[in-house]
C-alpha cells in the first residue's frame, strides 16, 4: 500500500520569521491533533536549517523546493542536494511546472538532480502534469509518461522506492480550477499501470501518486477518496496552518 502523504509547497512565499512562525503553528496544530497521513512541508533553501529545529521529524517531513544538478564546486548561487540534507531535510521537490518553464529545466537537468538527490539520502518529490493545450489534445498520458521515461525510469527499482510523483496539472496550478476528481483518478490510475510496466506491480502499488492543483480543504476528500490518489501537492493552502490542516484532515 502507497503512504498516505499531504506535503506543502511554499515556493517563493515567506521570510524567514513568516516561515518559523508557520512551522510552529504546523507543528503545535500537529502535536495537539495527529495525522492520518504523512505531511511534509517544503519551504524555501533559507527556512530549512531553522525550521528543521522546529519541527517534530516524526510528524512533519521536511523538503526543499529545489537542488543543484551539479554536486559542489563553482556555481554561484545554487544549492546542492547535499547541502540539503545537511539542513535535516528528508525530501526535495524536482521536476515542477514552475521550474520546467522559468528556468528552462529539461528532463536531462532534471535526471541530474534526481541523482543526485538520491545519492545524498533524499526521497523526491517527482512533478509532472499537462498544459492545458496538450489536454485540449488529448495528450496528458503521454506527457505524463515521457516526463516520466526523461528523468526517474533509469532509476533500479530499490532507487525508485524512494521517488514519490506529483501529478500536477499546470491548468489547474494556483488557477482555482482543479481537475475533477474522475479526471485526476483516470491519469493517477494511468500513471500507476506505466509505473507497473516499468517496475511491476508491487512497486507501483508502494508509489505514492500525490494530486496538485488548486486542491483545498473542501475538494481534498473527494479527490482522496479516490484508490490511486495518495494524497496531495499542496500550493496556495500550504500557507496558512488552518488550511492546511484542513487538507491532512481529509485522511480522517
Ligand atoms: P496550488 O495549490 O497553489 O494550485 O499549487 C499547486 C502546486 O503547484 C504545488 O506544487
Amino acid at each position: 500500500m502507497a503512504k498516505k502523504i499531504v506535503a506543502g509547497n511554499w515556493k517563493m512565499n515567506k521570510n524567514l520569521q513568516e516561515g518559523i512562525e508557520l512551522a510552529k503553528g504546523l507543528n503545535e496544530a500537529l502535536a495537539a491533533d495527529k495525522p492520518n497521513c504523512g505531511v511534509v512541508i517544503c519551504t524555501p533553501f533559507i527556512h530549512l536549517a531553522k525550521v528543521s529545529e522546529i519541527i517534530n521529524h516524526n510528524v512533519i517531513g521536511l523538503g526543499a523546493e529545489n537542488c543543484a544538478d551539479k554536486a559542489s564546486g563553482a556555481f554561484t548561487g545554487e544549492v546542492s542536494a547535499e547541502m540539503v540534507k545537511s539542513t535535516g531535510a528528508e525530501y526535495v521537490i524536482l521536476g515542477h511546472s514552475e521550474r520546467r518553464e522559468y528556468y528552462n529545466e529539461t528532463p536531462e537537468i532534471l535526471k541530474e538532480k534526481v541523482d543526485l538527490a538520491l545519492a545524498n539520502g533524499l526521497k523526491v518529490i517527482f512533478c509532472i502534469g499537462e498544459s492545458e493545450a496538450q489536454r485540449d489534445k488529448n495528450e496528458q498520458n503521454a506527457v505524463v509518461k515521457a516526463e516520466l521515461e526523461g528523468s526517474v525510469f533509469h532509476l533500479s527499482a530499490e532507487q525508485f522506492k524512494n521517488i514519490v510523483i506529483a501529478y500536477e496539472p499546470i491548468w489547474a496550478i494556483g488557477t482555482g480550477k482543479t481537475a475533477t476528481a474522475d479526471q485526476a483518478e483516470e491519469i493517477h490510475a494511468y500513471i500507476r499501470s506505466v509505473i507497473a510496466e516499468k517496475y511491476g506491480a508491487e512497486v507501483a502499488a508502494d508509489t505514492s501518486i500525490l494530486y496538485g492543483g488548486s486542491c483545498k480543504a473542501s475538494n481534498a476528500p473527494e479527490l482522496f477518496a479516490k484508490p490511486d490518489i495518495d494524497g496531495g501537492l499542496i500550493g496556495g493552502a500550504s500557507l496558512k496552518v488552518a488550511d492546511f490542516k484542513g487538507i491532512i484532515d481529509a485522511w480522517k
